[in-house]
């Protein structure tokens, strides 16, 4: 393994690992969400929704790993209200996706006025990944939580 997969060997936990998805998944079904308020196509809305269940999904299991992560942070200190900042920021934005995912779900067509709602969810929850994954990346790139210096 550790031939293999040096980087992955290095690795203190798995939550780096896993992140990536549901940030873009989320980016993405906003992404397409505005293409299809732009075109007025129903089509663009249903790859949106898909996206969202993704991420919804992926975002579950970003959490489960990142509270397993969380005891490689200093219990006290600069770095733990830093985390503090980021399991929020993304717990709010992992509760935001499921209500979306759910409306998603439940009403398959939106009207117009429903789908500026919808859209305008999908941009907070595109502001809350941004600014929560930020704060994440701030514990590895400032505070090198789990980063094994030679
Ligand atoms: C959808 C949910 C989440 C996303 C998308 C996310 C995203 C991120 C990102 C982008 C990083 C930086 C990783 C890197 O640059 O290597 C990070 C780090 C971290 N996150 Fe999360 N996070 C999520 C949920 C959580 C939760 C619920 C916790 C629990 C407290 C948490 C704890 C941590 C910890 C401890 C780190 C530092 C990891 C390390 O040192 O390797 N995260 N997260």
């Amino acid at each position: 393994m550790e031939t293999v997969f040096p980087g992955l060997h290095a690795m203190q936990n798995v939550h780096p690992l896993l992140v990536h998805f549901p940030i873009a998944f989320w980016l993405a079904a906003l992404l397409f969400e505005i293409f299809s308020a732009v075109r007025s196509n129903e089509d663009w809305h249903r790859n949106a929704a898909r996206f969202l269940y993704l991420g919804t999904v992926f975002g579950i299991a970003a959490a489960i790993t990142g509270w397993l992560a969380q005891k490689l942070v200093p219990p006290s200190g600069d770095a733990h209200a830093v985390l503090e900042t980021h399991e929020t920021l993304m717990l709010v934005a992992l509760t935001a996706s499921g209500w979306l995912s759910l409306i998603a779900l439940l009403r398959p067509r939106l009207s117009s006025a429903q789908q500026k709602w919808f859209l305008a969810g999908l941009v907070v929850l595109a502001l809350l990944t941004v600014f929560g994954s930020d704060r994440g990346a701030e514990l590895v790139y400032r505070y090198a939580t789990s980063v094994r210096l030679p």
